[in-house]
């Protein structure tokens, strides 16, 4: 067994809130159109669109997954959380840099706290929005397995179009200031860390952190941080019926010309079966079905870090996965970060860029 050599990623032991779920994630991008041809390829639904945003959604009852904002240049912006009560939003509202509690200008509406976390991620708390109606779905297959075999004089036939999501699972950010920004999630929001994938000495590369709902069942990560050199989006995760919607969805998007960025396999840390596909600006968006769920009770588990760690089958994770983009802007980044993060260091660089670079 690994051990874990620093103080974050920890329970904290009276959080300001406890996030309820994970609402949305929020985009800029240059041409909503492009971000609208891809999206719906990749089995979301257009819920509202004007000039100037588009919002998308899944089947489940939330209002919209996905919010676009037009904008000069491609930048993930942020997430939101949903909190349980307009009590928790004001708690919020006094954490340095929130605002006020302010009516949410988007489907559903609700009222929002915005806040922004230690590496410059924007996070909308919110509250009160309304549910819409949910979308009719495909049922899961009915599979023969062995002797239980409930599909007799019967066959598989799922039709083979953009696969329907469900709804938002997760997402993954890397960041240069890993224990603040880990810290400040487990202080503000309540995650607690299910699993965390460490270097050869003990420092976290990787925390898969869930919300703390209790007794009621949370997946296994709704958000995930992972050391790295700047502020990024390593990807978002949106859930499939099962497993042939996921090879339904590689096939698809294979077909509509998109770029694929890795998968079929199944995760190690999570469990979920997964495929990996590219936006038209190089934003990876995962398919998946079968995650687990863990209650508050389960604790941490530590593992070492390896490409090979990252899935049980599959094609083992590509180095194009991780591979940074090593633009002028991010050489800075890394320049400027190296030097302002107690979590980074030369020789940490190099081991992370053995195993990911
Ligand atoms: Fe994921």
């Amino acid at each position: 067994m690994q051990h874990l050599a620093t103080p974050q990623p920890a329970r904290h032991p009276s959080p300001t809130v406890k996030a309820t779920g994970l609402a949305y994630v929020v985009f800029e991008r240059p041409d909503l159109d492009k971000a609208e041809r891809f999206l719906v390829d990749f089995g979301l639904e257009v819920a509202q669109r004007d000039a100037e945003v588009l919002y998308l959604r899944g089947t489940a009852p939330a209002p919209y997954c996905y919010r676009v904002h037009r904008g000069k240049k491609a930048r993930f912006v942020g997430v939101g959380l949903t909190v349980a009560s307009r009590a928790d939003l004001e708690l919020l509202a006094t954490v340095p840099g929130a605002s006020a509690v302010e009516a949410a200008p988007h489907p559903g509406g609700g009222e929002r706290v915005v806040l922004t976390d230690p590496s410059g991620f924007t996070v909308e708390a919110i509250h009160g929005q309304a549910a819409v109606e949910p979308l009719p779905t495909r049922a899961p297959l009915p599979w023969n397995v062995g002797e239980v075999r409930p599909r007799i004089n019967g066959t598989q036939r799922p039709t083979v179009d953009a696969p329907e999501v469900i709804r938002l699972g997760h997402v993954v950010l890397e960041v240069a200031h890993f224990q603040a920004t880990c810290g400040w999630y487990a202080e503000h929001f309540g995650f607690i860390p299910s699993d965390v994938q460490v270097l050869p000495d003990g420092s976290p590369a990787v925390a898969f952190l869930r919300l703390d709902l209790g007794d009621t069942p949370a997946d296994h990560h709704t958000l995930a941080i992972a050391q790295g050199f700047m502020p990024a989006y390593s990807h978002s995760a949106y859930e499939l019926v099962d497993a042939d919607a996921v090879g339904i969805g590689q096939r698809v998007l294979r077909e509509r010309g998109w770029k694929h960025a890795w998968g079929l396999g199944r995760h190690i840390l999570g469990s979920q079966i997964f495929d990996y596909w590219n936006d038209p600006w190089g934003a990876k968006h995962e398919h998946y079905c079968d995650g687990d769920v863990f209650t508050a009770a389960v604790p941490t588990g530590v593992h070492p870090v390896s490409r090979e760690a990252m899935s049980q089958w599959g094609q083992v994770m590509p180095k194009t996965f991780t591979k940074p983009r090593l633009t002028p802007r991010n050489v800075a980044a890394l320049v400027r970060n190296l030097r302002r993060s107690p979590d980074l260091s030369l020789e940490k660089l190099r081991t992370l860029a053995r195993l990911f670079g």
